[in-house]
């Protein structure tokens, strides 16, 4: 407080170090009433909500052009074969960036729930099995899986060429694209496919089928038509449609890394508590109060929501009920070996920082880690987006409290090696009082690239 400040302003300073003093409390540390120092350190852990770490592994990730590229992209329904369907037919705002139904519904129905794209910057690994380690490389992966956008890299090369609109800020972004794309050197429906590739272990079997050599090798010694038609191309020609596809997917990561919260009721709170309000200035109901304190103490859930997203990024595997008809998702298990064998990965060619993106897959897990596990999500703006968990078998925030303290849900019989967690045994207070807190979590705008629409 500077020598001119108000009379007024420096009385009550000074009345209010005494009053401090007074109180013995020289040193005020934030407490929230009713709760233990450490479950005031994880409260105050979880907000506020810092910005986007940077990914050097996208040299466009913070490009206001490539965000308004990305956006774009989002939106198009020409990113699908079929041309119906875009990113945001899945990931619908109103829909709290995903589908609303249990299960993803592209070409086929999907094995999983929709993931809400919120806050995803954060992440460290992405899809709920982290088969990708960027959100660039995630989204090649949707583009060319014949199951979601089904569509491949020279159409999109096809696509960003032909049209004045993207072709003009993509080439601002990523260099100039050959003056004609031609059918002969780029044709359509190209791309190599990975033996794991779904197209490729239905069209096995169906050559199979076809001319009964029941024994064909997994691959069928078949080659899919897409291969074919890769295989044709020349080499320099291979890349130029790869980069069509990567600049596509760094623009739509670009974009991606915008959907951020602004402030919800918890960061209120944990602001008030900070500035010494043990109340925390009424930004939280009473009930959700207590609903924060068991989520930090006696429900441990923050033993994997801790931090600003409320996930620690990890893997596990709760004991739930599989999906009908996907009875042995091997999560994480299968999601550690594709990502080893990633054509995109932040350690790849296509990468614009093979240094960093090592750093992040250094230590991953050996081969037979994580069966049946999957990534905590961030628990921010969870009330948008139901239904919940990879199997979105539980419709409400009130079934997942459910599940947590009763076990509704919870597969028959884990085994007894299986490590998952115990139900808990809450009091309906209590389960509601958890929900309620859960609902504080939704912040009050929404981003500005999105508030526009
Ligand atoms: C047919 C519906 C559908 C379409 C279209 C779709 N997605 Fe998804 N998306 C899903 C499903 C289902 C998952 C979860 C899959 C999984 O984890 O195995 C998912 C997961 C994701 C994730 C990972 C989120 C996380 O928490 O790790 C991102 C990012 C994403 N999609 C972005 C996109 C982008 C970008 C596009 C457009 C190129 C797109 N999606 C198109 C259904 C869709
Ligand atoms: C052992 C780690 C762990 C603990 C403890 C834990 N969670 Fe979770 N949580 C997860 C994982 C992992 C998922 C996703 C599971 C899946 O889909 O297979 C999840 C999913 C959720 C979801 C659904 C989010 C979505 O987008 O689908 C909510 C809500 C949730 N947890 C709340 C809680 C609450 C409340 C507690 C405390 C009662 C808690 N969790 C305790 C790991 C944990």
């Amino acid at each position: 407080m500077g020598a001119h400040a108000p009379l007024g302003a420096r009385v009550g300073a000074a009345l209010l170090a005494l009053l401090a003093a007074a109180c013995g409390d020289t040193d005020p540390r934030p407490s929230i009433t009713g709760f233990s120092e450490a479950q005031v350190r994880r409260a105050l852990r979880m907000s506020p909500l810092p910005p986007a770490p940077a990914d050097p592994t996208n040299a466009v990730a913070d490009d206001s052009r490539a965000v308004a590229l990305g956006e774009r992209l989002f939106r198009d329904p020409r990113l699908s074969r079929d041309g119906d369907t875009s990113c945001a037919s899945c990931h619908d705002l109103a829909l709290g960036l995903g589908d609303g139904l249990a299960r993803g519904r592209g070409e086929v129905p999907l094995a999983r729930h929709t993931s809400s794209l919120w806050n995803l910057a954060g992440q460290r690994w992405f899809f709920w099995d982290g088969r990708a380690d960027s959100l660039w490389a995630q989204a090649c992966g949707v583009l060319e899986s014949p199951l979601e956008m089904a569509t491949t890299r020279t159409d999109l090369l096809h696509l960003v060429a032909g049209d004045p609109a993207l072709r003009a800020p993509f080439e601002a972004l990523f260099g100039a694209l050959p003056a004609e794309v031609g059918a002969e050197r780029f044709p359509r429906a190209a791309r190599p496919v990975p033996p794991h590739d779904p197209a490729l272990v239905d069209a096995a079997e169906h050559a199979r089928e076809a001319t009964g050599h029941q024994h064909l090798s997994a691959d069928g010694g078949f080659i899919h038509p897409h291969q074919r038609a890769w295989d044709r191309m020349a080499p320099e020609d291979q890349e130029v449609a790869t980069a069509a596809l990567v600049g596509v997917a760094k623009a739509l990561a670009a974009y991606e890394r915008t959907l951020r919260s602004e402030t919800a009721p918890l960061d209120r709170f944990v602001e008030a508590v900070r500035t010494g309000d043990p109340s925390g200035g009424g930004a939280l109901p009473e009930g959700a109060v207590r609903g924060l304190n068991l989520f930090t103490g006696e429900a441990r859930c923050h033993l994997c929501h801790s931090g600003p997203l409320l996930s620690d990024l990890e893997f596990h595997d709760l004991g739930l009920e599989p999906a009908p008809g996907f009875e042995n998702d091997p999560g994480r298990h299968e999601g550690l070996d594709l990502l080893r064998v990633a054509e995109f990965r932040g350690d790849g060619a296509w990468s614009d920082d093979p240094e960093a993106g090592a750093a992040r897959l250094a230590h991953l897990p050996e081969h037979g880690h994580g069966q049946r596990e999957f990534r905590t999500p961030s628990l921010r703006e969870v009330a948008t987006h139901p239904p919940y968990m990879h199997t979105g078998a539980l419709a409400s925030l009130e079934e997942v409290v459910a599940f947590y303290s009763r076990g509704i849900g919870r597969r028959e019989r884990p085994a007894p090696a299986e490590r998952v967690i115990e139900p808990l045994h809450l009091t309906p207070a209590q389960e509601a009082d958890l929900v309620l807190f859960l609902r504080c979590l939704t912040s009050s705008a929404a981003p500005p690239t999105l508030s526009a629409r």
